[in-house]
């Protein structure tokens, strides 16, 4: 069975399914595109996000699909795994087979659709499945581990918290829902969620009137079980296009080539162009990181462009706008390869000058050519064998350092004595002041967080000598109320006197710390983290490069002057220290 074969018996396997008193048959709908109509995420990263509004009563699925259910295959893209791709099992974009319910049946005929499916249609068995074992004021769902029992005693259910078995929203808020998730050869291969909350952009979850399901099996993996083979790349989906490449690439290269020859392709199709920005930004990265690798390998365009014609045809007989769009991916990427070449030989014709690349002299390349860390340990080959990013990032930071003093020298006295982009000051006194506002600042956000909740974001902020100025995405005004509950939940930290403490961290430790980050942000691998408080009493935790005061009570009293809309679904704090 190919995965073609496994796409279509799965759209007709929920279409002859459900009745009259479940709501209906499942109604086949296509793919939306990979750029959503939905502002809060970037692409599309899930089966559920076109029918966002039937969960949520916004839209009436009988009047738009004749049912109350429906089944898709949903072309998605998750960005979070893109350093990740090249193992076995990780990818960007991927196909996601999914049946959902807006009202029509709950868990018991999900669940058992899902156990007819994948033993009594595929013929494959089940390792375990794993339910919610509840928690963060969720309660458990004994409901799903009754379910299963009833179908098959002997199957073992196992129990996992929010992190495994909980759909958060897609987005800044969004139904949700405890989850099952079934297991084959020990791989995650379905999940099915069970929508009874909605998760409001303050955090706080309500139960909804109409209980949804919203399931997701990824296509690659489910093809990788059917077929008995160790990786998703050894299924049809890849292994064609693996083989069509030189001999001297490397699996890993290969799986990461092909991986996003396949995204660039359907990106295009539906509408992303290389930017510096957002979706477009993604793309452009995956083209380069292509078009490093065509350099690398010395191999001529003709070798990727005839993978992506093979793409585009194989997938095109289900993705039509593969064939419509089919010039426009061509163009595209050949036009990103002459913009790129340019730079791309210059930083190369760098490296030929010497015989070592250092981490230092990586950084020189780097800052004069744009090139990125990767694509210089990439290209350099041997001579850049000893590279290692710790040491190239610790260069990064100390020609940080050496330009920031170069711009305090520049203005001593008489301009700024310290621009930091975020915090400005003229002099001493200043820099004093300026300082207190910016751990004020970091309270400000910490406050907000507990009080409105951890939908809300910080965008920006500001910092003169007069105020402090803080724009954060959230949906409405705040009320005088909460506005009164953060400045008084800050003056209590300053009353309090808590340390601020800072500590050097890798980016991936800090974020598991709770650290609050912009999302949209760069940031090096290792980074700086402000601690305001101790031990158990942590009150705010954030990335940064300061300055800060040492301890909270020097900062002064802290006071909200206004709170206004700043643009669309953003907000604008100015506060002062008095
Ligand atoms: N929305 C769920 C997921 O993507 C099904 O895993």
């Amino acid at each position: 069975m190919s995965a073609a074969d496994l796409r279509q018996k799965f759209l007709e396997f929920f279409s002859a399914k459900g009745g009259p008193t479940t709501g209906g048959k499942h109604a086949i709908v296509p793919s939306s595109s990979l750029l959503p109509d939905d502002p809060s995420v970037l692409l599309t990263t899930a089966g559920m996000q076109q029918f966002k509004k039937y969960y949520t009563g916004e839209a009436d699925p009988i009047k738009d699909f004749g049912s109350k259910n429906t089944v898709s295959v949903q072309k998605s893209f998750r960005t979070s795994d893109i350093d990740e791709v090249g193992d076995d099992s990780h990818l960007t974009f991927f196909e996601m087979l999914g049946n959902f319910s807006f009202g029509g049946y709950f868990k018991k005929e999900a669940i058992q659709y899902a156990y007819d499916f994948l033993t009594n249609e595929l013929g494959l068995s089940i390792g375990y499945v794993s339910v919610f074992r509840g928690g963060k004021g969720v309660a458990a769902d004994e409901e799903s581990e009754k379910i299963w029992k009833s179908i098959d005693s002997s199957l073992e259910v196992r129990k996992f918290g929010r992190i495994d078995n909980f759909w958060g929203p897609t987005g800044s808020e969004g139904p949700c829902g405890p989850t099952t998730e079934i297991y084959i050869n020990g791989v995650e291969i379905w999940n099915l969620v069970f929508n009874e909350y909605y998760a409001h952009s303050n955090g706080k979850l309500e139960r909804v009137k109409i209980p949804g399901v919203d399931t997701g099996m990824g296509l690659e993996r489910l093809t990788m079980v059917v077929r008995n083979v160790k990786t998703i790349f050894d299924t049809n989906l890849f292994r064609p296009f693996l083989n069509a490449l030189p001999e001297e690439v490397s699996e890993k290269n290969r799986r990461i080539i092909v991986d996003h020859l396949r995204s660039i392709a359907f990106l295009i199709s539906d509408g992303v162009r290389p930017s510096n920005k957002e979706s477009g930004y993604i793309l452009r990265r995956l083209m380069r990181r292509l078009l490093v690798f065509e350099q690398k390998y010395k191999m001529r365009p003709h070798v990727f462009e005839a993978i992506l014609h093979d793409i585009i045809h194989e997938y095109g007989d289900f993705y039509k706008e593969l064939l419509e769009k089919n010039g426009a991916i061509r163009s595209e990427f050949s036009s990103e390869r002459d913009k790129f070449s340019k730079t791309l030989s210059r930083g190369l014709k760098e490296m030929d000058k010497v015989d070592i690349i250092d981490a230092k002299y990586a950084l020189g390349i780097s800052t004069t050519h744009g090139l990125p860390y990767e694509i210089i340990r990439e290209m350099g080959g041997e001579k850049a064998r000893g590279l290692k990013k710790e040491d190239f990032d610790r260069e990064f930071k100390k020609h940080q350092e050496i330009s920031r003093a170069g711009v305090e020298k520049k203005f001593g006295g008489h301009g700024l004595l310290l621009d930091t982009g975020e915090l400005k000051a003229k002099n001493e006194e200043e820099l004093k002041k300026v300082t207190r506002l910016h751990t004020a600042t970091h309270l400000l956000n910490a406050a907000m967080h507990k009080i409105l909740g951890d939908s809300i974001e910080q965008r920006g902020s500001d910092i003169t000598v007069e105020r402090t100025r803080f724009d954060f995405l959230f949906p409405r005004k705040l009320t005088a109320d909460e506005i009164k509950k953060i400045e008084e939940l800050v003056n209590y930290v300053i009353l309090k006197n808590f340390p601020v403490s800072s500590k050097e961290m890798l980016l991936e430790e800090a974020k598991k710390s709770g650290a609050l980050f912009f999302s949209k942000g760069r940031y090096p691998d290792k980074v700086r983290v402000y601690t305001v408080g101790m031990g158990e009493k942590i009150f705010s935790r954030e990335l940064c490069g300061g300055p800060h005061v040492s301890n909270t009570g020097t900062i002064g009293h802290f006071r909200i002057i206004k709170e206004e809309a700043s643009s669309a679904g953003i907000r604008r704090i100015r506060a002062i220290i008095e």
